[in-house]
């Protein structure tokens, strides 16, 4: 090595070391010594030292936080430790309730909680090998989330190397979020390059992380504060949550100021009051505290419940609520013709988020809340809730006409408003002649819950009906690449995108087939139900409700004599399912319009029908779904189970017959082990289904 590059070498590493620190001193200490001008000026000696030196380059350099290739799409992280989410408390009571539990189980005396702001951002993992940051993923389901590594190495908060003593494997939960001020100034320059604004600094954040090309997550300022940890090898755990949270401080990660360790229930109530108070000067959006127990071997003796810790509560702030004015109150028509009144407000910013419209539910809630146009009402919205208008702050000026009265003809198809007694919901009586129905219809179908095609929304619904391409569902399967590419806001890609999730579509199981043709009465419960009744849709068609009606009179006459003996209940048939639901499912079916539009939708989509073999070997049989399935989300595991015509229940008992877990712990396997039911994990899982599907 000669002279010069020894010389650069030395120059390198201790430019690396100084950005380390400068870095760590702004974002960890909140205590910045060099301007932004000289950090920018050691971070282009560096590079320019890279670049003659290629060699001198490592993984770790403040040089190589962004990447250059944008993605095609995200990678998948299976959570080596599950990313649980927190039981929620709205009400000081609540949170006492929480307080209570804990000492019920053995707790004497006052308990100390690690006390915590509740970030308003996005949770994610970050996974440290030997001191170096080598992974990171959002939460996704819990189970499994998406690789966002590039885009997490851009963000300057986030140490690429751990300070010295890391564990050999580190991983730290925490979230991301972007300071109130630097938001601002981000939607500043978005608006003067003439881009999108963002509607908050969640919103922003989410939208940055979520970004395929790392060097425009690069330019966003996102920032990060750690919460918890995840898998930990090569080290002993402190013995408390808060030291915890002293010790990711010490290796360097951001772990906001706003902690405490508090004691007991008054404690707890201080800080939150305290928060509560401090919020709007905090740089950050928090929409809640969070209390831990702090002690971990008490945490670990708490347990779970489902896909939450009991040892940890976010207690939430109240909604924000704001004064503005309702400008009109319009109807919109639903899937069912059901006529709502929506309010249109004077936009006003609340709980984060700009709000113009306000759904009044129906005709009686108007009344009862004496809401006319022109009034100043007190609207509302916490977190992801849909905003409301709770009352009336100030009325009028009221003229007579600025008072709602529920219109007799459909404001889309004129045809009569009929409002059955003891139905809060007036209807438009134009079926799928009204195309307010049509398209709400339509958008159902698509829905994620139904037949999930990605990318049928509402203004592409709009336009596929008033341009006369789709009148029924049946006829989306008709549509071609050349045609969608004709409407607004949509090219060549974004049809074909498309065309490809209508085709991902078809072969749906059974139920959500039911359950996407929008049978006035029948959710996704009872299309389940009806599927597993009668394995397929010719059979659907064809069944004779009076039958069924007489079959289930006669089944609820055995078993209330059983009942008189004492004896246990058979199994009823089509469980749920009341007169007034098979009297709404026998008048849709019995429609020719509806059976011809059904006929051509099996004929597109083929759902994928209830295997009837299977009714021998696993129909009526009850399974019990515990823990995080390593490869499979928990509404694919309880779809699979309910397409071989078995169900799913909540908790254990002598009935179970089978537990699939997902942990090795817990108390349903408890209580299975204890019952003598059978456990079989996700593989063994797959196994089964594997044999039934192959027929052996
Ligand atoms: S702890 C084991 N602490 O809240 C519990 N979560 O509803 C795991 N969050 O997805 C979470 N601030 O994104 C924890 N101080 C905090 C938090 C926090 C915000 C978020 C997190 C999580 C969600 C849970």
């Amino acid at each position: 090595m000669n002279a010069a590059s020894d010389q650069a070498r030395k120059r390198a590493a201790f430019l690396r070391a100084e950005l380390e620190r400068h870095n760590y001193r702004y974002y960890a200490l909140d205590d910045p010594e060099a301007s932004d001008a000289e950090y920018d000026g050691m971070l282009r000696e560096l590079e320019k030292i890279e670049s003659s030196y290629p060699h001198l380059r490592t993984a770790d350099s403040p040089t190589q936080r962004v990447g250059e290739k944008p993605l095609r799409q995200f990678g998948t992280v299976v959570h080596s430790v599950p990313m649980l989410s927190l039981l929620n408390a709205f009400s000081e009571s609540e949170l006492a309730a929480f307080n209570r539990r804990i000492s019920d189980s053995g707790c004497a005396g006052n308990i100390e909680y690690s006390a915590e702001p509740k970030f308003d951002g996005l949770a994610v993992s970050l996974r440290y090998e030997n001191g170096e940051f080598v992974r990171g993923a959002t939460r996704g389901d819990g189970a499994s989330g998406e690789d966002v590594t590039g885009n997490l190495r851009t963000v300057r908060a986030i140490p690429l190397r751990l300070r010295n003593g890391a564990p050999s494997i580190f991983e730290i939960r925490g979230e991301v979020l972007m300071f109130r001020a630097e938001f601002e100034a981000l939607n500043e320059r978005q608006r003067v390059n003439g881009e999108k604004e963002f509607v908050n600094p969640r919103n922003a954040a989410a939208g940055s992380l979520r970004q395929l090309d790392p060097r425009v997550t690069a330019v966003r300022p996102l920032r990060f504060f750690a919460y918890g940890l995840g898998e930990v090898v090569g080290s002993e755990l402190p013995e408390s949550h808060s030291a915890v949270l002293d010790w990711l401080a010490e290796l360097g990660m951001p772990v906001s100021v706003e902690r405490a360790v508090v004691q007991g229930l008054d404690g707890a109530l201080r800080f939150y009051r305290s928060m509560d108070s401090r919020r709007a000067r905090l740089a950050f959006d928090i929409d809640g505290v969070v209390f831990k127990v702090n002690s971990l071997a008490r945490q670990q003796e708490l347990g779970f419940v489902a896909r939450a810790p009991r040892f940890a509560i976010a207690y939430k702030f109240a909604a924000e609520e704001a004064n503005t004015i309702i400008t009109a109150i319009d109807i919109q028509v639903g899937r069912t013709g059901t006529l709502t009144p929506v309010a249109r407000l004077e936009p006003v910013f609340v709980g984060g988020v700009t709000v113009t419209n306000a759904t009044l539910h129906n005709e009686d809630e108007i009344r009862r809340k004496d809401l006319w146009a022109g009034d100043t009402v007190i609207v509302r919205r916490a977190g992801d809730v849909i905003p409301e208008v709770v009352g009336v702050a100030k009325a009028g000026p009221r003229k007579p006409a600025d008072q709602f009265v529920m219109p007799s003809e459909c404001p889309i198809c004129k045809s009569a408003v009929i409002r059955l007694d003891g139905e809060a919901a007036a209807r438009c009586s134009g079926g799928l002649f009204c195309v307010a129905q049509r398209k709400q219809a339509l958008l159902h179908f698509a829905s994620r819950r139904a037949m999930d095609i990605e990318g049928l929304g509402e203004k592409i619904v709009d336009q596929l009906v008033d341009r006369k391409l789709a009148d029924s569902p049946a006829d989306i399967y008709q549509l071609r690449v050349k045609e969608i590419a004709l409407l607004d806001r949509l090219g060549d890609k974004s049809a074909q995108n498309l065309i490809d999730s209508i085709n991902a579509s078809r072969g749906r199981p059974l139920s959500r087939f039911i359950f996407a043709l929008g049978i006035p009465g029948i959710g996704e419960e009872a299309a389940k139900v009806l599927a597993r009744h009668f394995h397929s849709l010719d059979s659907l068609l064809l069944a004779d409700w009076s039958a069924i009606a007489e079959e289930k009179k006669s089944n609820q006459r055995a078993n209330a004599s059983r009942k008189r003996r004492g004896e246990i209940a058979a199994p009823q048939i089509l469980e749920g399912i009341g007169p007034e639901l098979m009297a709404s499912l026998e008048k849709f079916l019995a429609l020719a319009q509806n059976r011809e539009i059904i006929h051509a939708l099996a004929e597109s989509t083929k759902p994928e029908e209830v295997i009837a073999g299977t009714a021998t070997v696993l129909a009526g049989k009850t399974f019990v779904l515990t823990g995080t399935l390593p490869n499979m989300a928990r509404d694919q595991a309880k779809e699979m189970i309910e397409s071989l015509g078995a169900r799913v229940s909540s908790s254990v008992s002598s009935k179970t017959d089978f537990v699939l877990a997902g942990d090795l712990s817990g108390g349903k396997l408890e209580t299975a082990r204890a019952l003598g039911v059978r456990i079989i994990d996700e593989s063994g899982f797959m196994e089964l289904i594997g044999k039934i599907r192959g027929g052996t």
